[in-house]
């Protein structure tokens, strides 16, 4: 089924100069870049992004991080995209995500895990919306 989702690469992966080396493994994947920029996110939409987790130990952390640098958020469209794109990416927890996936190759700590990426077709719905308003074609 033909899908679109949302991803996120934070300020880890701006700060360290892995942009190039994130996108290029969606791209390697055969995704399609729908859209993409770089911005500041403030609090608000930060909270708004991430109201899931409101509530939980880590959000304070979470959002602060968020906050603190450039990051690119982008679409991308594909066959069963969201799944896909979780594969790529691994699990939460850099240390528990397999070596071949872009947080275990990349990342060491749960907060600057190097990339956002929508877990749900909910989810990526809100998400592109959020960050791109009506992205029709
Ligand atoms: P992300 O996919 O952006 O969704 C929520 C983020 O919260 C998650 O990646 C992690 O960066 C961060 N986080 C920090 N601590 C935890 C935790 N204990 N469990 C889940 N996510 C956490």
């Amino acid at each position: 089924m033909m899908e679109r989702t949302f991803v996120m690469l934070k300020p880890d992966a701006v700060e360290r100069g892995l942009v190039g080396a994130v996108l290029a493994r969606l791209e390697a994947k055969g995704l399609r870049l729908v859209a993409a920029k770089t911005m500041l996110i403030d609090r608000r939409l930060a909270e708004e992004h991430y109201q899931l987790h409101k509530g939980k130990p880590f959000f304070e952390d979470l959002v602060q991080f968020i906050c603190s640098g450039m990051v690119l958020v982008s679409v991308w469209e594909g066959r069963n995209a969201i799944r896909a794109v979780r594969q790529l990416v691994g699990a939460t927890d850099p240390t528990a995500a397999a070596p071949g996936t872009i947080r275990g190759d990349f990342g060491l700590e749960i907060t600057r895990n190097i990339v956002h990426a929508s877990d749900s077709q909910e989810a990526s719905a809100r998400e592109i919306r959020l960050f791109f308003g009506d992205l029709t074609r």
